[in-house]
């Protein structure tokens, strides 16, 4: 990725947030502090990072800092001996007192704020990031299926977390996305249910697994409906408009749209088959060193779509009491369309 350093009217850039630090250097660490500017990368760590962030330091200065010294004096004396002015900082990661202690120690410098700069150049994947991404849905997808295909009768929707979550890892997940939803029956209906309970399958139940997994840095995400046997009939008409909704959204969804036109791709074919009010949720986000991050692909969103741009598409209905249906795709956002990275069925009843 390439810093406008003009179009920001800065000389410098400081990112702390584990991900933009990520971002800026493809290493990962828990703490450290990444410095870009024209001239020179910096990357300031402690000992515990010291030895691994020698893996960087071809195009990093690695600079360790010691018991007693303060990031913000050091900030400052590379900034003096660099000549640099304007700084910009992460205004939407700072908690107000490490903006009191960064607006102190770099009292001499003009801060700026650019995270969301940040959050936009990080909408548009490289053709490197979208491998990644590509590669984790790949390992999801393998394992998806093979727990998909070993689910049962009885089993507890704790049981099928635990087996996702080792056949992901089994499979080459460095870890996963955010905590798997599995959702059995009635829990379905609850778009976020975030904590597998021991609601043991029956075979009419509808089967709802949202997860994605991790691969070197980034994440994907996915979503299946699908159940052992017949479900009740409301739930297979849901279904179908669910898919349909989906279905449409994929054809038309392209670069140049705002996130509230393809928001309303899905939106409209839901409300007009009457179940607009049971779709609480936005039909995306984008994703990628995040689970969620920008553009966002909701009613209200004024995000552009832009080629390169990976986004999930991921309508839902849901009838409280009874279940519920969400179909996730994601797809890479081109000129004339989209690229779909999810390759799985969508196949209501197995
Ligand atoms: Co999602």
């Amino acid at each position: 990725m390439k810093i406008d350093f003009e179009k920001n009217k800065i000389e410098a850039l400081v990112a702390m947030s584990p991900e933009n630090r990520f971002y800026l250097t493809d290493f990962p660490s828990s703490f450290g502090c990444a410095v870009l500017t024209e001239k020179e990368k910096i990357f300031i760590t402690d000992t515990r990072y010291s030895e691994a962030a020698k893996a960087i330091q071809e195009t990093f200065k690695i600079v360790t800092i010691k018991s007693g010294e303060k990031l913000h004096e050091l900030l400052a004396g590379e900034f003096k001996r660099l000549g640099i002015e304007n700084v910009g900082y992460e205004d939407s990661f700072m908690t107000v007192s490490s903006f009191k202690n960064l607006k102190d120690g770099l009292k001499d410098f003009k801060l700026k704020g650019i995270s969301d700069y940040l959050s936009e150049l990080r909408s548009i994947k490289t053709e490197e990031e979208r491998q990644r991404i590509a590669t984790a849905q790949e390992i999801a997808e393998e394992a998806f299926k093979k727990v998909r295909r070993n689910i049962k009768v009885g089993m507890s929707e704790r049981e099928v977390y635990a087996e996702l979550v080792w056949e992901s890892l089994r499979t080459g997940a460095d870890g996963m996305s955010f905590d798997p939803i599995v959702a059995f029956g009635e829990n379905s209906a609850k778009p976020h249910h975030n904590q597998p309970t021991e609601r043991r399958l029956e075979k009419k139940d509808i089967i709802l697994i949202d997860f994605g997994v991790k691969h070197k840095g980034y994440c994907s995400d996915m979503t299946r409906t699908f159940s052992l046997g017949p479900v009740a009939n409301e739930l297979q008409v849901i279904y179908d408009i669910v898919l349909k909704a989906q279905e449409y959204a994929l054809k038309h969804i392209k670069a140049g749209m705002t996130g509230h036109e393809a928001d309303a791709l899905a939106r409209e074919y839901i409300k007009s088959n009457g179940y607009g009010e049971q779709f609480g949720h936005s039909l995306g986000h984008g994703i990628g060193i995040n689970v969620h991050e920008m553009p966002r692909i909701a009613d209200k969103s004024k995000c552009i779509l832009k080629e390169g741009m990976v986004i999930t598409c991921e309508p839902g209905i849901y009838l409280e009491g009874l279940g519920g249906v969400r179909i996730e795709d994601m797809v890479v956002v081109t000129e004339s369309g989209i690229i779909n990275m999810t390759y799985c069925d969508k196949i209501l009843e197995l």
